[in-house]
């Protein structure tokens, strides 16, 4: 006997969990499977990528390193004197995994409290019937399902480097490169993406010697590139060797470490022989085990399932969203789009504006940006103003002394409405929310600087970059 759903979810990353909740709340019956386990004793571990080995371990990591650093260098300059200061690497992966674990019990709790059905196990289509598609769950909760309505929420796999697997051990993946339970003394990272930054900036703070090999020419070519000019600065000041235009040519596991040979930008013969290799040159749809073919379901060339812009597949009733189909690999991406098809599947009209999805690279200082950048409106033609206003001449960054960077504002010359706002500072993944929601509302420069901002406050650096968009800056 199988079970029957109106709605069964595949996959429990950030894009599938939020629309089963989403569809449980609009009235459904909901089941979401997911497979993936906590490597500590095989327990599910709800939450993908994301919560795994992604978003959240990512940045209790960065959180942990970012207080070192400080401490190591910046405590001084508040009057605090510490001796013997020291990482225990371990203990910090530690705190990681119970952060995770803290999530992955939080979606389970969520499950419960919506009435949704969790199976622990691997999702795979068997076939169409009249009432819905089958769907066989192999793994602890084995099952066959019915679903009238399916969401496919499989999620990405890392890129690897052709012919270099990951062992996890010497070639890391991003699973292997949150898991280190010693600083490395050397570690390449191949890939200059959001990824190899952000790792690259663990380990450096914590005192390894990290090169970060990226293929382009360009630094951070779909940042705007005033904010990736003084990003490549600031991080190649702290101590990151970054090289653009690097050609890998050789990745040799040895006994004890890794030997990469590559030709740099000069078109010289190079070779580093390091800890590790964490690889971060982006990531691929995952389909594997889903069985798609089974119900005939269409593919592109790269693996991604195809949709529509309201993520329709081309099977009658089954959708897909998040890192399995196209557009920006993020996990509040993945979740839009979980709300908007629960939403279009009750009959409501959900909803995702590509336009304005914040992008953001939690460095130090962090970068945060939406709608266009600067050489995109040069490219497209747009006739636009520019303001710009530095944390150097804001009172709270002073005082937290932290004053690298700006805020930046891109709007139309003609009807002033916000085109683009694109930060490189200090809480920059927290100030980017007022830009989103002013370009939501298709605000103008104009009325962002006529807003009350609470002083003092880094927030007041967007309002100071409204008011340079007028030429009319009051504190610089
Ligand atoms: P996933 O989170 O990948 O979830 C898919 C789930 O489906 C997994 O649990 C998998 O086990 C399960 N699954 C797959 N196939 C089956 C099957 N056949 N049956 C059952 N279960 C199956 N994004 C941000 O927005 N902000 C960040 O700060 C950020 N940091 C990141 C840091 C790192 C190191 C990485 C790797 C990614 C980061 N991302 C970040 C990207 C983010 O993790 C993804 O965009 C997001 O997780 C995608 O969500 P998803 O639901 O589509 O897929
Ligand atoms: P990415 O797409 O951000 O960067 C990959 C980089 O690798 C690019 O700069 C690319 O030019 C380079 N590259 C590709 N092939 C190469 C090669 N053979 N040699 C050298 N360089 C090469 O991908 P990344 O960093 O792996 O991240 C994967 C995804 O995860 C991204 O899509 C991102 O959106 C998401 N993510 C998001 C985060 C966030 O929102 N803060 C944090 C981490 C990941």
């Amino acid at each position: 006997m199988s079970k029957e759903f109106d709605v069964v979810v595949i996959g429990a990353g950030p894009g599938g969990y939020i629309a089963a909740i989403r569809a449980a709340q609009l009235g459904k019956t909901v089941a979401c499977i997911d497979e993936w386990k906590d490597p500590k004793n095989g327990a599910a571990a709800p939450g993908g990528t994301c919560t795994n080995v992604g978003c959240i371990p990512s940045k209790a990591l960065l959180q942990s390193s970012e207080h070192y650093e400080q401490a190591k260098l910046h405590f001084g300059d508040h009057g605090i004197s510490l001796k013997d200061l020291k990482i225990d690497a371990g203990k910090m992966v530690d705190r990681k995994n119970a952060v995770v674990r803290q999530n992955n019990d939080g979606i389970l709790y969520l499950f419960k409290k919506n009435k949704i059905s969790f199976f622990h196990g691997r999702g795979s289509f068997v076939k169409a019937s009249a009432a819905g598609y089958e769907i066989k769950v192999i793994g602890k909760d084995a099952e066959t399902l019915v679903g009238k309505t399916v969401i496919v929420a499989t999620g990405s796999n890392p890129r690897a480097l052709p012919g270099v697997e990951f062992d996890e051990k010497l070639v890391l993946s991003n699973t292997g490169a949150l898991d280190l339970k010693a600083v490395p003394k050397k570690l390449v990272l191949v890939g200059a993406g959001v990824i190899g930054l952000e790792m690259g900036s663990v380990w450096r703070r914590l005192g390894s010697e990290v090169t970060v090999l990226e293929g382009m020419p360009t630094f951070l070519p779909a940042v705007d590139e005033q904010v990736a000019k003084e990003a490549l600065k600031v991080f190649t000041k702290q101590g990151l060797k970054i090289e653009l235009s690097a050609k890998i040519s050789e990745v040799k596991p040895g006994k004890k470490g890794v030997s990469i040979a590559y030709t740099d930008a000069k078109g010289a013969a190079q070779k580093l022989d390091v800890d590790h290799v964490i690889v971060s040159i982006g990531r691929v749809a995952n389909t594997i085990g889903l069985n798609p073919e089974a119900v005939g379901l269409k593919l592109d060339d790269r693996g991604a399932i195809v949709v529509d812009d309201q993520c329709r597949t081309n099977l009658p009733n089954v959708w897909a969203i998040g890192d399995v189909v196209r557009g920006p690999m993020l996990a509040h991406k993945a979740e839009e789009e979980g709300v908007a098809v629960a939403e279009r599947i009750a009959g409501q009209h959900g909803h995702v504006n590509f336009n304005t999805i914040p992008f953001v690279i939690y460095t130090s200082p962090e970068l945060a940006w939406v709608g266009q950048t600067e050489q995109e409106l040069k490219k497209a033609g747009v006739a636009y103003k520019s303001g710009t206003f530095p944390f150097l001449a804001n009172g709270r960054a002073r005082a937290m002394g932290d004053t690298t960077g700006f805020v930046k504002i891109l709007a139309d010359a003609k009807t002033d409405e916000v085109l683009g706002v694109h930060i490189i500072g200090p809480m920059a993944s927290e100030l980017i929310a007022e830009a989103v929601m002013a370009m939501e509302f298709k605000a103008s420069s104009e009325d962002i600087a006529r807003i009350c901002h609470a002083h003092p406050s880094l927030s007041e650096s967007t309002k100071e970059a409204a008011l340079a968009v007028d030429k009319r800056t009051l504190n610089f």
